[in-house]
């Protein structure tokens, strides 16, 4: 029997996180479902994946908190011996507003749970990855980091900041055979987005928003062998919204 490499997903209880879980299962992985509030949410993943033949275990930590996951990445480490060699870094929140009215918390929360996050999950794992000579790194950026939107000052400063992450780690870590990619999806329905009218979603070329699992697929290709070459990028997925 082979050893199931170990995926972390940050954000993995909910709407994209989720679907990645379950994708990455299906794909052969051990997934850690993170989260940072909503344990009912994660353990009902972590159930659907079990059922599905996967294997599935819970970490409950605020990814901006960095002593929080330290703590969270010892218990999984001390609960398991495998390293883990997929991070997947979706954890991620809005706090939209037009600049006059943006209050520092607002930039500060959105800036602590992308960047800081980044950094507390992925820093303490490289070296695992760059002994093991096998790594993905995948973070999930928006399309609001390559395109201006109303209210989002704060929410785009910070994904564009994970993409100059994703260029430079993916140069450092390159000859190690870890890759380091970013996804930047368009409108995607999950509770993050509210009811999306009727006219932005003409913009859009499909005519529709995107599907959690349509997402999931793309991160699931790239945390794969056949993805060894892709490495550095910034990968659109938004029905042709750009
Ligand atoms: N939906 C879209 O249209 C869209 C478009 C572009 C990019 N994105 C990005 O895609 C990612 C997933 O978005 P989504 O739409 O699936 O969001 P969502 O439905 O709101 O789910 C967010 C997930 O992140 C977790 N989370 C939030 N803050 C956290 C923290 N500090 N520590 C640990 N976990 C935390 C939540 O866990 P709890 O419930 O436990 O708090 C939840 O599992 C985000 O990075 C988002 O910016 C989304």
């Amino acid at each position: 029997m082979t050893t199931k490499r170990r995926a972390l997903v940050t954000g993995g209880s909910r709407g994209i996180g989720a679907a990645i879980c379950k994708r990455l299962a299906r794909d052969g992985f051990a997934v850690i479902i993170n989260y940072r509030s909503r344990e009912d949410a994660a353990a009902t993943v972590a159930e659907e994946v079990r059922q599905a033949g996967g294997e599935a275990t819970l970490a409950a930590f605020d990814v901006a908190d960095r002593a929080a996951v330290q703590a969270g990445l010892a218990e999984l480490s001390a609960g398991d011996p495998r390293p883990i060699s997929v991070i997947v870094n979706n954890a991620g929140i809005a706090r939209d507003a037009m600049l006059p009215r943006m209050e520092w918390e607002q930039l500060e929360a959105v800036t602590r749970t992308t960047l800081d996050g980044f950094y507390n999950v992925t820093q303490p794992l490289v070296m695992a990855m760059v002994k093991q000579r096998w790594g993905r790194i995948i973070n999930i950026s928006s399309i609001s980091a390559v395109k201006g939107n109303q209210g989002q000052v704060n929410y785009s400063a910070a994904k564009a900041g994970l993409l100059g992450a994703t260029r430079s780690l993916a140069v450092e870590l390159a000859k190690r055979k870890i890759t380091v990619n970013a996804v930047t999806p368009g409108l995607i329905d999950t509770e993050m987005i509210e009811s999306v009218p009727d006219f932005v979603v003409k913009q859009i070329p499909a005519r529709r928003i995107g599907k959690p699992e349509e997402v999931a697929a793309l991160v699931g290709f790239l945390a794969s062998d056949e993805a060894a070459y892709i490495t550095g990028q910034v990968i659109g997925i938004n029905g042709g919204w750009h």
